[in-house]
């Protein structure tokens, strides 16, 4: 029999709660008209009674304990939206035992243990919906589980972080240093207080890892990834890279190759003309080139109450039309196999370096045998007039392998006419 009335429980109302609250009261009817179910928000938990009375809700929705939601045998889907591996993974797997469908935004639980979850949602004909997880209201996973699914995909690109591409956005338009435009991000509510995944890559390197799942239908895992955060780059970087036609962004980079998968994260020179240029400010953007389909592109805000609330609402809805429908298993989800991957060392980039010299002959000579005896072949070199005795110099590569430019490097950094801590940034090509 179809089941026309679904309760949903909400675990957590911090910012994507509230978003989620507030949005089903503006268009909780024609959400209800579209999917013809009866929506109904049936409990509310936060650990925080002062927050969730702010809420505007009646009284007897809110509770302060998971099992309120947990347990009662009538609630049909459950939103998770405490974040972090625990306890939302137990939380998640005791949903699925009570026989409930799960939504939820919880990136760092579905890149490390979404596989098992996930297997465990199949074993009792439910599902885990995370569209929310990446990108925050780009619809993105499902179009990249379903209607992908004819074309092989090569390569993502993604600007999956917003916290960085606003902090590079303001060092390049208004000139800003790299602590400045920190602070201005967690000013305006652009980064989170404590950013320290989103600057050290790890919060992009999460998102990678369930988009490889995806587009690849292979079983990542974060320790396959190469992160490298945004810490090192310098407002003189960015300076160069528009003086020679790029921007830099951190990018997400999922390469299907012949050897295996290549996964990474790390600051990157994008040409002017590629699309992701022009992703700015607290935007993301993720672009998948598949064999048939070409190139695309999804572009919109990665997070914030509201997209990311429109994101675990249509995961909602989905959730309550398989209920209705009795479709229990409605949706794609592959089992993914485990693939081999190729490590940093043995892909081949191109590579853009600005490091100080001290300006006396023979600092050419040296740097050219360093990069001649390994094969690095030179596209651009800068050198500025020196100030105080100290050449500031900028070469790029052409393509080369990491782990050759890495022993030219070793070399270089070795001659004490070259000074320590150069900037170091591979270019998308
Ligand atoms: N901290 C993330 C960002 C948002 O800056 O994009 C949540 O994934």
């Amino acid at each position: 029999m179809e089941k026309d009335t679904v309760k949903i429980g909400l675990l957590g109302v911090g910012t994507i709660g509230g978003g989620v609250v507030a949005l089903l009261k503006r268009n909780g009817i024609r959400i209800n008209e579209t999917i013809n179910v009866n929506l109904v928000l049936g409990r509310v938990v936060d650990r925080d009674l002062s927050r969730l009375k702010t809420l505007g809700l009646s009284e007897d929705i809110l509770a302060t304990e998971a099992s309120q939601v947990l347990d009662d045998p009538e609630i049909d889907i459950i939103i998770e939206l405490i974040g972090g591996v625990e306890p939302a993974r137990s939380y998640i797997t005791r949903a699925l035992e009570n026989g409930k469908y799960v939504v939820t935004a919880n990136k760092d639980l579905m890149a490390t243990h979404g596989a098992e979850l996930l297997a465990l949602a199949r074993e009792k004909n439910l599902n885990i919906f995370y569209e929310a997880s990446v990108g925050g209201g780009i619809p993105l996973i499902r179009p990249l589980k379903h209607s992908l699914v004819a074309d092989r995909v090569q390569r993502v690109i993604g600007i999956v972080n917003g916290t960085t591409n606003y902090i590079f956005t303001r060092m390049a338009r208004d000139n800003l240093s790299f602590q400045e435009a920190l602070s201005e991000a967690q000013k305006s509510g652009f980064a989170e207080a404590d950013p320290t995944n989103d600057i050290a890559g790890l919060d992009a390197a999460y998102k990678l890892v369930i988009l490889a799942g995806l587009v690849f239908g292979k079983k990542a895992s974060l320790d396959q990834v190469y992160v490298q955060g945004i810490g090192g780059v310098t407002s003189e970087d960015i300076a160069y890279a528009r003086e020679i036609g790029y921007v830099i962004k951190l990018l997400a980079i999922g390469e299907q190759m012949p050897e295996g998968l290549a996964l990474r994260v790390h600051p990157t020179l994008v040409p002017q003309d590629h699309p992701l240029a022009a992703v700015w400010n607290e935007f993301n953007a993720i672009c998948v080139e598949g064999e048939a389909v070409g190139q695309i592109m999804f572009y919109g805000r990665g997070a914030g109450a509201m997209p990311t609330a429109t994101a675990v609402l249509a995961d909602v809805a989905e959730a309550a039309r398989c209920i209705k429908n009795q479709a229990a298993y409605g949706v794609i989800e592959k089992i993914a196999p485990e693939t081999t991957y190729v490590p940093i060392g043995e892909l081949s980039t191109r590579f853009y370096l600005r490091f100080l010299a001290e300006d006396r002959p023979g600092v050419f000579a040296v740097l050219a045998n360093a990069f001649g005896d390994e094969q690095v072949s030179l596209d651009m070199v800068i050198q500025k007039r020196c100030v105080n005795n100290t050449a500031e110099i900028v070469l790029v590569t052409h393509m080369v392998r990491e782990d050759a430019f890495q022993r030219a490097m070793d070399r270089v950094l070795s001659l004490p006419v070259i000074k320590p801590n150069p900037s170091i940034i591979r270019l998308l090509s």
